[in-house]
């Protein structure tokens, strides 16, 4: 869900050489310091044939396929930055919001539902516990992307979509306020997961290498498995956390 690296071109190319099904949309740190555009038209000429962002794209040969949010987003509601708007143009809110629902109406009715952005939407809450919620500057306020949220209402009219998967908002809250929500389901039954657990690897009280991957199993067309996971590096599961049974929004 990008934010790859903060520009550097060197892992993306290594992703791409990843031996199995891949989708990327790429975050705000993808662009570096480059304003002009030209970092990003280089890091999308690499992701080319893997990047979801305003579109769809299809898993082959897994039955599914995953819809792309708003590429390079930092979140805050609603905002391109320069390079972005270099690269596709001055689009709004209400465009991109329509791009997405566009992109989720070429889903095949028997495969999964799945969006992946990079900052997830408004509406999920705005604590700076909320799984959007800024928490690195008081008020804390609700800085999920607001197109977003008006494509998962409008898809919602007519298929209610099963998983959204973002980043960007780090789990680990600043000045140790701990951790923040990170798996959720709405009203409607759409499961949220923000995957952003940085860093990825590290080391428990036991001195074991913990890496850590956002898991979701699907049973046909239904999730039937959402969770966070820390593997040790021979695959070993050493912990899990479970989207919680009853946990509901407001929405
Ligand atoms: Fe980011």
């Amino acid at each position: 869900m990008g934010d790859l690296s903060d520009g550097d071109l060197r892992l993306t190319r290594r992703l791409r050489q990843l031996p199995f099904p891949l989708a990327l949309i790429l975050g705000n740190h993808d662009r570096g310091r480059d304003r002009s555009g030209e970092l990003l038209r280089q890091q999308l000429a690499l992701v080319k044939d893997v990047d979801c962002g305003w579109g769809r794209l299809d898993l082959d040969p897994l039955p599914l396929s995953v819809v792309g949010g708003r590429p390079c987003s930092s979140g805050g509601g609603y905002y391109l930055s320069q390079a972005v708007e270099a690269v596709y143009g001055p689009v709004t809110l209400e465009q991109s919001a329509e791009r997405i629902v566009a992109a989720a109406a070429l889903v095949p009715a028997e495969q999964p539902l799945v969006l992946m952005a990079h900052c997830g939407p408004s509406g999920l809450g705005s604590d700076p516990s909320s799984p959007c919620g800024r928490d690195w500057k008081i008020p804390a306020v609700d800085w999920g992307d607001q197109d977003l949220a008006l494509a998962l209402d409008r898809i919602a009219r007519t298929r209610v979509p099963d998983l959204v998967i973002f980043g960007h908002m780090h789990h680990q809250l600043k000045r140790g306020s701990g951790l923040r929500t990170s798996l959720m389901r709405d009203r409607r039954g759409i499961a949220y997961v923000n995957a952003a657990c940085v860093p990825r690897s590290g080391v428990n009280d036991q001195g074991e290498t913990l890496l850590h991957l956002s898991w979701a199993e699907f049973s046909g067309r239904r999730l039937s498995h959402l969770s966070h996971r820390w593997y040790q590096p021979d695959g070993t599961l050493v912990h899990e956390e479970l989207l919680p049974d009853n946990e509901f929004l407001a929405c």
